[in-house]
């Protein structure tokens, strides 16, 4: 007889029901159709359960996990510049301004070179496989050819892409050796980018999209902002850009346009349901109020956001705003590829905002009260707000969602984790893992219901 599901995988799996629960599905079925969608799941006492198991045991379709092995659902980097892999972990000595003017323009100008491009997003790709992102919203170039390449590579290699050719303007504030030509040539090559790449989807399993990316708005014109969120309506795509990272951008919005760059961006129409904005540091109460009213998600960076906001998100505030929050490696910005690193980061900074930093003051008025967030919160920003955040059925373990997991090994060679308690609880057990899983401790990497990464 036929079998009724593409692979049934058994396993123990952890994945988020909120920001501050985890489930726990203990020896599980999870149960696939050929697109790679998880359309049953079921545990031990289902009267299916034992049916199934002998069915597709034994055969090719069923994959079941060793002891010391662990399903997570895999990451979702809400927030990454791809041509700045090349110099990530260097760079990180002055602020935004600067550094972008000094490292990262000459650097992205590079990219007119597609060889030099290829050699660089086949490496971050591939790396974030193997780091367990199994989807990721990208800054690629101003170039239109090297920013179809990325969305190629990530096809070819079964990476869930999203990816944006960048839109750099403004012939004042970019330098003639790294800006698109005209406001006219930007919004014809982001056309024809978008147009590109909606094709390429068509050819892929796991889907790649393109995405309206307006740098910031100290980049872009009045016109092809709201040019470019006229695009972005016409082709229904996502949007990207930067908002209320630093002091610097901040105040220069607030003097060209006489409002924050959260309203201007909203009058360009650029803030919806399937827009991210990196970083958000410093909304006010009016533009969070914007952000939830829109459902505009915001891009969690925190390890860039030591090196240049010299800020800390107020995550849990804006989470209990009802504002949909993913987590963001910011590549080069941040130097880590891996969504473990930002996890321990988000927490540790929250808690530096809660007990505040200047011993001078007295306890009572060191931080913001209630910022601290949890490893589970933590958690829930790179898997399930980040689905939440790009609106795709990607994030959690539950029927209905793609299979996207990260197979995690608690005992892989040279990178056993410390278990000495044999009766340590589901939840410590996730904790142990965010805080100390290594590369080495991802063992396969599955995106929509195929193998894209295997530890050699
Ligand atoms: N703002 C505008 N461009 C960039 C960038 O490349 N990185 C970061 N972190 N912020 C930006
Ligand atoms: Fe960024």
């Amino acid at each position: 007889m036929a079998h009724k599901y593409d692979k049934v995988f058994r396993g123990t799996a952890f994945t988020s029901r909120t920001p501050q629960e985890v489930t726990v599905l203990d020896d599980h079925l999870f149960c696939l159709d050929a697109e790679g969608v998880i359309r049953r799941i079921l545990g031990p006492d289902d009267p299916d359960y034992d049916r199934l198991v002998a069915a597709y045991s034994g055969t090719a379709s069923f994959l079941s996990l060793a002891e010391g092995q662990y399903f997570l659902p895999g990451f979702i980097d809400l927030h990454i510049h791809a041509p700045q892999w090349a110099q990530a972990g260097t760079a990180m000595d002055i602020p935004l301004h600067d550094w972008l003017e000094t490292y990262t323009f000459p650097l992205e100008s590079k990219f007119s070179d597609l060889d030099f491009a290829r050699k660089v997003y086949q490496d971050l790709v591939v790396t974030l496989l193997a780091n367990g992102t199994t989807t990721a919203l990208y800054f690629a170039t101003v170039h239109k050819e090297a920013s179809y390449l990325l969305a190629q590579i990530c096809a070819d290699k079964g990476q869930r892409g999203l990816v944006g050719k960048v839109v750099m303007d403004d012939r004042e504030q970019n330098p003639e050796y790294y800006r698109d030509e005209s406001t006219e040539v930007a919004l014809a090559d982001t056309e024809s980018f978008i147009q590109l790449v909606q094709e390429l989807d068509k050819t892929t399993k796991q889907g790649v999209y393109p995405v309206v990316t307006p740098r910031f708005i100290p980049s872009c014109t009045d016109e092809a902002l709201a040019g470019l969120g006229e695009l972005a309506k016409k082709y229904n795509t996502h949007i990207q850009s930067h908002c209320s990272e630093s002091d610097w951008e901040h105040n220069y919005v607030r003097e060209r346009m006489q409002k924050s760059d959260t309203f201007a961006l909203h009058e360009m129409g650029l803030l919806q349901d399937k827009a991210v904005m990196a970083h958000a540091v410093f909304l006010s109460d009016e533009d969070a109020d914007l952000f939830a009213e829109t459902g505009t998600a915001i891009a969690h960076c925190p390890i860039s956001n030591v090196f240049f906001s010299n800020g800390v998100l107020p995550a849990a505030r804006f989470t209990a705003m009802g504002i949909d929050i993913g987590l963001g490696t910011d590549i080069s910005g941040g130097f880590s590829p891996s969504l473990f690193d930002n996890i321990r980061q988000a927490v540790i900074s929250s808690r530096m905002l809660e007990e505040g930093v200047d011993p001078s003051l007295p306890s009572t008025e060191r931080g913001l009260p209630q910022s601290r967030i949890t490893a589970n919160e933590a958690f829930y920003y790179a898997t399930a707000g980040g689905g939440q955040s790009l609106s795709l059925p990607i994030g959690r373990l539950e029927e209905n969602y793609a299979w996207d997991v990260q197979v995690i090994d608690v005992n892989a060679p040279n990178a056993k984790l410390p278990l000495f308690d044999e009766g340590i609880s589901r939840e410590d057990l996730l904790h142990k893992i965010l805080f100390l899983s290594r590369p080495e401790n991802i063992r396969e990497v599955w995106v929509q219901g195929d193998c894209v990464h295997k530890r050699k």
